[in-house]
């Protein structure tokens, strides 16, 4: 702002002062010509290049001279100097390319030059008679040709400029004079306002670096510019996504540590119970000893839930995709399950309308799959059933299990993913699990690309349908 402001004003006194220059010089000029033709005219009249004599005409040179502060000198055809207002070159023969021009060509030969280094004008201006007004032959000479010029002779002239230098310089001084006025306001001006516009970006940096610091949590308050504005709501949103993701990581420990807790408590209890106690029986200490150990394994089993999630969490984490047949895996989960099926009075079946062979990680899909039948065996009712439907088009495999329980409330729906979460949180322990499962679950079918779905009525018996790509796409390639 500032440099444009002073830029523009020495340009502008450049400019002006130029102009006036020139405007001066062409005005002096146009003067200095029409006198010097009038006296032209006087000297023919006069016949002063044969005669100087005339003292009314030496009269007005020297006016004429004196007028303009220079020096008038009049030359005859032969190149002599008849008249030289300045006295010293009377006599003598001048040799003058322009004089001599301006004798050969007449009034097309008439020169003004200006030369600023000296301050003064040059002017050869020819002494012309008109042959014709002469005569006085009017009729004769309008009717028949242009007038007849006759170059007689030539004036020469030069006249000073200091006048105009000199109000160039008187401008010029006035002009520096408004000059650094101008640019001191606008300095100030710049000072001020370029303080102004970085006010509000310098209190949002002290508002951000405070934050950093700790010393606040307050949002930042939106300033008058929109800028400003976006910076400070763009902002905000940040520290309300970065708060959350505090909270639910809090939130997550705190579950992580009350999880471990519980198995660990019970043990105690066990413990301290078995110690209080004297010649205690040797079945009692086998039975509080099996709940220790079925206490250990809970407590083992949080763990690698645990990890398994944080495992997956990490962005770094990559399947071991292999070529898998999908019935063959969902018969061995289902081998594995039966046990519990039959201890839970459940019946467990497995449909298949094809045979499936998809690229999957298959220890990821196996314990998803494992984990989805293991939940509708454990929320089933007695006398219940569990039933695997295996089906697959040309792009996606499905494995659909619906069984006979109660089902997930709706309100329920959109939590079951979280971690920890449970429906029935008084459902004893043994019954219910951690609450990992379904979150597990969910993140390895994301990681391969796939969708799982729960459609669920409550009091009518849920199916859980998850959904997968036959072949597996890697990002790096998508
Ligand atoms: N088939 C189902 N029928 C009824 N409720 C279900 C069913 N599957 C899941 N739920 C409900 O969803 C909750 C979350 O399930 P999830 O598998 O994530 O945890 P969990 O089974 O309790 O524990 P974990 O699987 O970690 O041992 C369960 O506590 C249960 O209340
Ligand atoms: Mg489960």
């Amino acid at each position: 702002m500032f440099l444009t402001g002073l830029l523009s004003c020495f340009a502008m006194h450049f400019m002006i002062l130029r102009n006036y220059e020139q405007r001066a010089v062409n005005v002096n000029t146009t003067n200095a010509q029409r006198q010097l033709r009038t006296v032209g005219n006087h000297l023919i009249r006069y016949n002063y290049l044969q005669d100087p004599s005339s003292e009314v005409v030496s009269a007005e040179l020297n006016m004429i001279s004196s007028m303009n502060n220079g020096r008038v000198m009049i030359i005859d055809e032969t190149l002599r100097i008849v008249r030289d207002t300045y006295g010293i070159s009377e006599g003598k023969t001048i040799i003058s390319e322009e004089v001599v021009r301006c004798l050969k060509e007449g009034t097309g030969g008439q020169v003004s030059a200006y030369d600023p280094e000296n301050n003064y004008i040059e002017l050869t201006m020819p002494i012309v008679e008109t042959a014709s007004s002469e005569e006085g032959d009017i009729l004769h000479q309008s009717v028949a040709s242009a007038p007849q010029e006759i170059v007689r002779g030539v004036i020469l002239a030069s006249v000073s400029t200091d006048t105009i230098r000199n109000t160039i310089d008187l401008l010029s001084r006035r002009a520096i004079t408004i000059e650094l006025i101008v640019i001191l306001v606008i300095l100030l001006l710049s000072l001020i306002v370029s303080g102004r516009l970085v006010r509000p970006f310098e209190k949002i940096t002290e508002g951000i670096n405070e934050i950093a610091a700790g010393f606040s949590d307050e949002p930042l308050s939106a300033t008058q510019y929109t800028e400003t504005k976006h910076i400070v709501e763009a902002f905000n949103q940040l520290q309300r996504r970065m708060h959350a993701v505090d909270e639910s990581r809090d939130e997550f420990v705190s579950n992580v540590s009350h999880e471990l807790k519980t198995p660990i408590t019970s043990m105690k209890v066990l413990a301290d119970s078995l110690i209080a106690q004297e010649d205690v029986p040797a079945e009692v200490y086998r039975d509080f000893m099996e709940d220790i150990a079925s206490e250990v394994e809970r407590e083992d089993k949080i763990i690698n839930d645990l990890l398994a999630l944080v495992k997956m969490d990490k962005r770094a984490a990559r399947l071991i995709v292999s070529s898998v047949d999908i019935n063959q895996m969902t018969e061995n989960v289902l081998k594995r399950l039966r046990p519990i099926a039959r201890k839970a009075d459940v019946e467990l079946t497995l449909e298949s309308q094809r045979s499936i062979v998809a690229e999957i990680d298959e220890i990821k899909i196996y314990n998803v799959i494992m984990n989805l039948v293991e939940n509708a065996i454990k929320y089933n009712r007695e006398h219940g059933w569990v039933r695997v439907t295996l089906d697959a088009d040309h792009q996606y495999f499905t494995v659909e299990i619906a069984d006979s329980g109660v089902g997930i409330p709706e309100d329920a729906l959109d939590h079951v993913y979280e971690r920890f979460y449970r429906v029935d949180k008084s459902r004893p322990r043994e019954v219910g699990g951690t609450g990992l499962g379904l979150s597990i679950a969910r993140s390895a079918i994301l990681m391969h690309r796939g969708t799982i779905q729960i459609d669920s009525v409550f009091g009518e018996g849920p199916t859980v349908t998850i959904k997968l790509p036959l072949t597996y796409v890697t990002q790096d390639n998508k």
